[in-house]
């Protein structure tokens, strides 16, 4: 059908019509919003380079966690800030590390929650590579020991989900067995399937202070150049055992949701990372874009690329748009 026939304005003229015929719809059930937990007591230390978001120890996470159920966000990822780093990360699995603790702590006081915590030694290598070194290179078999260990140390805390995002070769196998042995066979492993090495990951750093001291994480992650390669690394996690599927970052790398979803029709998680939240922030403190328009349009554009579930900074804010809407 072609105009005059034909005329795609029909169904624009107004909200009703175009609420109707409307072909995404995203929902407060699709967040996950990160914290960063810290060490400490009574913390609450702003990361200026992401408005709104703070370093956070214990007690302040519980009070977080509250708003943040309250606002119906169903999940949170953790991410920790321990006391002391050395070359092999060996506080990953401290049993009274911020990340563990806070488990222990959310799960008393906000047991409805899910709580999926972040795996990967950079924030507790002294280095702030993902794994330990060798010869200048995250040496990958022996790091898989380290990320099993630090897995099964947050399923013991209480973890609801556990997220890899190291992007070691054979890690969710490894993390699999090793929790399966330990009896924690039904614990979901949501695997950072497409880590690319991007530099949209800058304001993170500053906030879980894990800007490698040397190098770059090239070797391991992901080039952005590419996208039969990420197929093939999510083939490989879902053999290896994955639950559910990341993609990250969220809006660099559209193509790379939608084709995942579309070969694997797993549930596929995308995060949108720090330097597309930040970016968002930026704009709109100069008055160069809308807010909140600018926020939802990229999460519906996440989503309409195919992903289930949008790990954002924004999920506070955007589920407060939500609620008025
Ligand atoms: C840890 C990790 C990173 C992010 C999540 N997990 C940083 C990195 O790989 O350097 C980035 C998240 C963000 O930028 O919001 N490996």
């Amino acid at each position: 059908m072609d105009f005059p026939v034909y005329r795609p304005r029909r169904l624009r003229k107004n909200e009703l019509i175009r609420k109707m015929v409307r072909e995404t719809a995203i929902s407060t059930d699709d967040f996950i919003l990160p914290l960063f937990v810290s060490f400490g007591k009574n913390i609450k230390k702003p990361i200026t380079s992401m408005p709104g978001h703070f370093q956070l120890s214990v007690d302040n996470i519980v009070k977080e966690v509250k708003e943040v159920k309250s606002l119906g966000i169903p999940a949170i990822i953790l991410f920790g800030i321990p006391e002391i780093k050395d070359e092999r990360g060996s506080s990953s699995v401290d049993p009274k590390g911020p990340v563990q603790e806070a488990i222990k702590a959310i799960k008393d006081k906000a047991p409805e929650l899910i709580v999926i915590t972040d795996v990967c030694m950079c924030e507790y290598t002294s280095h702030g590579h993902c794994g330990v070194i060798k010869n200048n290179d995250v040496d990958n078999d022996a790091t898989l020991e380290l990320l099993s260990a630090e897995a099964l140390s947050h399923a013991r805390a209480g973890a609801d989900i556990v997220a890899p995002s190291d992007m070691m070769d054979g890690r969710v196998g490894a993390i699999r067995d090793t929790l399966d042995e330990n009896g924690f066979e039904n614990l979901p492993v949501m695997s950072y399937a497409a880590k690319y090495a991007s530099a949209f990951y800058g304001p993170f750093r500053e906030a879980a202070e894990s800007t490698p001291q040397f190098g770059d994480r090239r070797s391991y992650q992901m080039d952005p150049a590419n996208a039969e390669e990420a197929l093939r690394e999510v083939e490989l996690d879902i053999a290896e055992g994955a639950d559910i599927v990341m993609v990250k970052p969220a809006l660099p790398y559209l193509d790379i949701i939608r084709r995942i979803k579309d070969e694997f029709g797993y549930p596929t998680a995308a995060y949108s990372v720090s330097g597309e939240f930040s970016m968002i922030k930026a704009a709109a403190e100069r008055g160069w874009i809308d807010h909140d328009r600018a926020m939802m349009e990229s999460l519906i554009s996440i989503k309409r690329a195919g992903a289930d579930l949008i790990l954002t900074y924004f999920a506070k804010e955007a589920a407060k748009v939500l609620q008025k809407a």
